[in-house]
């Protein structure tokens, strides 16, 4: 298996430190080791400075942004993997990326509504994907998307999904994040048409978030139970999976719905358990 890093195309067995000479299932260390040792533990030492300084200078662009730039509703995420997750230990974010990766298809069309900065649709959703066309409704967030969050299959196009669905033929809609910012009315419109869009074959899935202790003025609707966004989604699909995870009170909903049965829809969260019931 290839992947592409720096530029570089790079095989596993490089990736997982095998790619000095040695073979799968070879015992025997590479007569060359001890004279390549020195240069293990030099890059390992840069590798380790590096890091340092990247959560550095991520957690001072957290801090700034969110002192002098409060009004803007997306979130550099790169903050999350090099100061959140890294030297906090906070890897919550990481949840929607696998969990709508985990429900997508490899030949998926995927329309990606309110992506932000474009993070999850450049490392989750494009990277498993056939096609992602990714809307927003700030401009600057598609902005700061296109010039660090590009990739070959993914199209940015700035509009607000309260005037509805872009045209374009896809397979899959993930919404993560944002249904918060529509009113009951607008949020039932906009997943009748993504019901319609999708058709019997489709899935759509996605995150909502509830923070009753935070004062958010912006909120036009909340999910309170899992119960309620499950009832929510089966208004205009016939099947719909809800589950949370809950931090510091934070509560996360995550859901997909679909015509088909999701044993069948999204098979590796549903009918891949290879200890059924557990
Ligand atoms: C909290 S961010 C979530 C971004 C991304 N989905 C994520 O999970 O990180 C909310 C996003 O919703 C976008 N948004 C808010 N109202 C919108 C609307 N009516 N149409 C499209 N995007 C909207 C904001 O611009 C912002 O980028």
């Amino acid at each position: 298996m290839r992947g592409v890093y720096l530029g570089q195309a790079m095989t596993s067995d490089e990736r997982f430190g095998r790619g000095l000479g040695a073979t799968a299932g070879d015992t025997k260390a590479h007569p060359a080791l001890p004279l390549v040792r020195p240069v293990i533990g030099a890059l390992q030492r840069i590798n380790r400075a590096l890091r340092w300084l990247s959560t550095q200078t991520h957690r001072l662009q957290g801090a700034v942004e969110g002192r002098f730039d409060r009004r803007r509703m997306w979130f550099d995420h790169y903050i999350d993997v090099n100061y959140n997750w890294l030297a906090q230990g906070d890897a919550t974010f990481l949840e929607r990326g696998l969990f709508n990766r985990m429900c997508l298809s490899p030949d998926a069309d995927v329309l990606e509504i309110a992506c932000g900065d474009g993070f999850y649709t450049r490392h989750f959703y494009a990277a498993q994907a056939r096609s992602v066309l990714a809307i927003d409704i700030d401009p600057a967030a598609l902005e700061f998307a296109r010039r660090v969050n590009s990739r070959e299959n993914v199209r940015y196009e700035v509009r607000d999904i309260r005037l509805g669905l872009p045209q374009a033929s896809v397979t899959h809609v993930i919404w993560d994040n944002a249904m918060i910012f529509l009113t009951e009315e607008q949020l039932a419109e906009a997943v009748d048409e993504i019901h319609a869009r999708i058709g019997q074959t489709g899935k759509f899935s996605g995150y909502v978030a509830y923070e009753p202790h935070l004062h958010q003025p912006f909120v036009r609707h909340t999910f309170r139970d899992s119960e309620g966004l499950a009832e929510f989604l089966k208004r205009s699909f016939e099947h719909a999976l809800v589950f949370r995870t809950e931090y510091g009170g934070r509560v996360n909903y995550y859901f997909v719905a679909s015509d088909m049965p999701l044993a069948a829809a999204v098979p590796a969260i549903v009918a891949n358990a290879d200890v059924p019931g557990v």
